[in-house]
């Protein structure tokens, strides 16, 4: 489950067609175990009706500041104790209404009236989008401390394409458990490696490891989401896997190239986390064209790689660095072993047959003191207890 349990979140709906995806953001945060007060603007229940979102949420919706049903007080009472105020769908007016601090609606208001952070996903046409209006005005609400959230690019509901299309009711969801997470590694930056790295043979073929890279982004996100700046270094993995939480992504082939692009980016980083499977070997002399079959055998000679994490952990100014450790059997002795070998503070170890390929993960983690099975969970609530463990290690060193 999302760690966004037991949170109170105020979902403010502006008047926009997007607002028939802020009922399935309604939908997923109630799933997730949040409670969510729903505000309408007068435009919005013009696109959805506040009975969905009644229906949805379990509560009232709200969206006078004059009429019978609501409270006196409502536009103050809605955002004490509320984790957050997320205004998605949020329109080109809504926006310049909130950076001109005006409050002439109840959603408005109590934006104005509110004492927790507030969260706006716009959603608009390309060219209201564009407009220097809207632009400054959303320059503004982010230099007020406001976040913003997308827009994205696409195809529009008015048949045009660009710029301005509201984030999916997910991605919305995704970057607001983000934001409520706490935030250890606030101030910090963090590299990671993730995947697989690939050891050209010849132009069509070469030597690579079992690795979706998920475990790897997993941690970049959990990373992001404590606060840290991130930087992602990716060995070729399946496109589909997004890495919008780093700050920075540098996409690598072999693991001479993943090297180089590490210590390039090292300086200055407080944390080092080597999930990538990197291959241990590479072939001595690669083949400029393809090597073409006739031989009963074939014999390639391999030269080993360097390691990447025993290099950073050597280092007179290393960072932080936790190691990874796939392993068929003997997961404590082999794990344990490599932390003492590669000299880390932490080796995070898993069986490959808990954790390969899939969703989901079992590990331990191997410190100085000991060795600390987390609870298996899909590998981003893994990466969450990873993190939490690297933030107590780094405040209270052994
Ligand atoms: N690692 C690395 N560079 C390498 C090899 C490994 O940075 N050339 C990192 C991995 O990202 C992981 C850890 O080191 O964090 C794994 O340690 P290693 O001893 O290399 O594991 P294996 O390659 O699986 O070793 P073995 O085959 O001996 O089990």
């Amino acid at each position: 489950m999302a760690e966004i349990a037991g949170k109170r979140i105020v979902l403010g709906v502006t008047g926009g067609i997007a607002a028939y995806k802020a009922a399935e953001l309604t939908r997923l945060l109630v799933k997730a175990g949040a409670t969510v007060d729903v505000v309408m603007t007068e435009a919005a229940t013009r696109f959805v009706s506040a009975v969905t979102f009644q229906a949805l949420s379990g509560r009232p919706v709200w969206s006078s500041l004059w009429s019978d049903e609501n409270r006196s007080m409502a536009h103050i009472d809605l955002t004490r104790g509320a984790d957050a105020v997320l205004v998605a769908p949020a329109t080109a007016d809504f926006l310049a209404r909130l950076a001109h601090g005006m409050a002439n609606d109840l959603l408005t208001t109590l934006c104005q009236a509110r004492d927790c952070p507030l969260l706006v996903a716009p959603a608009m046409n390309r060219q209201m989008w564009e407009q220097p209006a809207t632009q400054r005005n959303v320059a503004q609400l982010a230099a007020d401390g406001v976040a913003v959230l997308g827009p994205a690019a696409g195809e529009q509901a008015c048949g045009e394409v660009g710029e301005g299309r509201m984030l999916e009711a997910q991605e919305v969801f995704d970057a607001l458990v983000a934001f409520v997470q706490p935030k250890p590694l606030a101030g910090k930056k963090v590299m990671l490696t993730a995947g697989p790295t690939f050891e050209a043979l010849d132009p069509v073929r070469g030597l690579t490891n079992t690795s979706s890279g998920k475990m790897g982004f997993a941690l970049a996100r959990a990373c992001a989401e404590a606060g840290a700046e991130v930087t992602l270094v990716a060995g070729p993995v399946c496109e589909s896997q997004s890495s919008r939480y780093a700050a920075k992504r540098i996409d690598v082939v072999s693991a001479l190239e993943m090297r180089d692009a590490v210590l390039a980016a090292l300086p200055g980083q407080d944390v080092f986390i080597a999930v990538a499977a990197v291959a241990d070997y590479r072939p001595a002399s690669p083949s400029e064209h393809k090597i073409k079959k006739g031989a009963q055998t074939l014999s390639i000679e391999l030269v080993a790689n360097p390691d990447i994490l025993a290099e950073v952990a050597a280092r007179p100014d290393a960072p932080f660095c936790v190691g990874f450790a796939a392993e068929s059997r003997n997961l404590a002795e082999y794990a344990e072993g490599k932390r003492k070998a590669k000299k880390l503070p932490l080796v995070v170890g898993n069986l490959v047959q808990d954790g390969l390929g899939g969703d989901t993960n079992q590990v331990t983690l191997f410190d100085a003191t000991g060795a600390h099975p987390l609870p298996a969970g899909d590998k981003l609530a893994v990466a969450r207890g990873i993190v939490s463990h690297i933030e107590r290690l780094m405040k209270c060193p052994e």
